[in-house]
């Protein structure tokens, strides 16, 4: 059996070992209220749930085993998790919700730091158990690497007080708009929450998306679980449905992010990224006008690309302008057809997650600026 190392400091230096997620029995879950206020109004997923149809999920399965392809043919090994039967209920003393989601975006759900892998506690009720299909792999690598921390964040009780009763219920795009500025979200701070795809680390900075998914208490939890990081609060007005960092503000190499220009990080938080000499470009607009059918993600999954190390980088095949821009940028750009995987959870960063990067815990920000909402939680 290969051995394993579990390493992971950022989303930049070289990837050799990566897990990639499966569309099999993904399901569009019934509302419930975190779901409510991240389906858009008009968006074609409202009223519907069930299991997807087999023929996308065989279409999304295709794709994903490219990508597996892909990444073993530049030498990075590659872990798949064991789809559940997602269309079951969950029930717990606290809800009882119709079925449960997927596992093609490992992203979501598991968060890396160094020698660490840990479980999210999920926000949305039908996430609930989603971390079971990487119970096998993380027993493994238990197994493999002395040194594998495997870790499990407290499990949420996500009864109705998580929520904010009515949050969003027909109001416009506008007020949508200004709830989110004015960092007012569905998921209460009765509990820690957080998705592990509204964390971006950077080294020794976890950068925290304050948003529908994560609050500041589950940014409390993370400060304390990772005592020699710095956490930071991070927001991005314009964004009417802010769940997940990684469509938003994408980090390509050391010294170089790319912002989503509709949601630019608001100027008192770039003070960190000046003060340490990053720069922060925006990114490409999207070269599609629209999501493919039945996906809960924006036109900007263009810019949630997947890096192999500090000038290579995976970019799905018909974003020809974000494919540009990091040809521009200096980057050996693959191109790769991912579309038909959008729909079970997003692109190609959000299909993956990392077990190693080379590369250690650096500390690029070692100019720390004074609080504000981005401050040192
Ligand atoms: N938050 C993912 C998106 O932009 O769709």
């Amino acid at each position: 059996m290969q051995s394993t190392v579990v390493s992971s400091w950022n989303d930049f230096d070289p990837l050799r070992h990566a897990i990639v997620g499966r569309a099999d029995f993904t399901c569009i879950p019934p509302s419930e209220p975190a779901t409510e206020a991240k389906v858009p109004e008009d968006s074609d997923m409202r009223g519907m749930w069930g299991p997807r149809p087999l023929a996308t999920v065989e279409r999304a399965n295709a794709q994903l085993d490219n990508l597996v392809n892909l990444l073993k043919s530049r030498g990075v090994r590659v872990d798949r998790p064991e789809p559940i039967q997602w269309n079951q209920a969950v029930i717990t003393p606290d809800f009882t919700t119709g079925s449960m989601f997927g596992c093609m975006p490992p992203r979501d759900v598991l968060l890396t730091v160094g020698k660490e892998i840990l479980s999210a506690p999920m926000s949305f009720r039908c996430r609930y158990w989603e971390f079971l299909a990487y119970h096998t792999l993380m027993q493994r690598y238990f197994d493999e690497d002395p040194g594998f921390r495997w870790e499990q964040a407290p499990r949420p009780r996500l009864a109705d007080d998580s929520y904010q009763a009515g949050y969003f219920d027909e109001i416009t795009i506008e007020e949508r708009l200004k709830r989110t500025a004015a960092l007012d979200f569905v998921t209460t701070e009765h509990e820690p929450l957080f998705d592990a795809a509204d964390i971006l680390r950077i080294g020794k900075d976890l950068f925290c998306q304050h948003g529908l998914t994560t609050n500041r208490r589950g940014m409390e939890w993370l400060q304390r679980h990772f005592p020699d990081h710095r956490v930071h609060s991070v927001n991005f007005p314009g964004d009417p449905y802010p769940i997940h960092i990684d469509a938003t503000f994408v980090p390509l190499r050391p010294g170089l992010i790319m912002n989503n220009p509709n949601r630019k990080l608001p100027d008192e938080q770039r003070e960190i990224f000046k003060a340490n000499d990053w720069e922060i470009v925006d990114a490409a607009q999207p070269s599609n006008d629209a999501p493919p059918p039945l996906c809960y993600s924006s036109v900007w999954l263009s810019m949630n690309v997947l890096i192999l190390d500090h000038k290579t980088v995976i970019v799905e095949e018909s974003e020809h302008q974000q494919a540009e821009q990091l040809d521009g940028l200096g980057f050996e750009v693959l191109p790769l057809a991912f579309r038909d995987a959008y729909p079970f959870g997003g692109g190609l960063h959000c299909a993956t997650a990392d077990v190693l990067r080379e590369g250690t815990c650096d500390d690029y920000f070692s100019q720390q600026v004074a609080a504000h909402e981005s401050e040192h939680i």
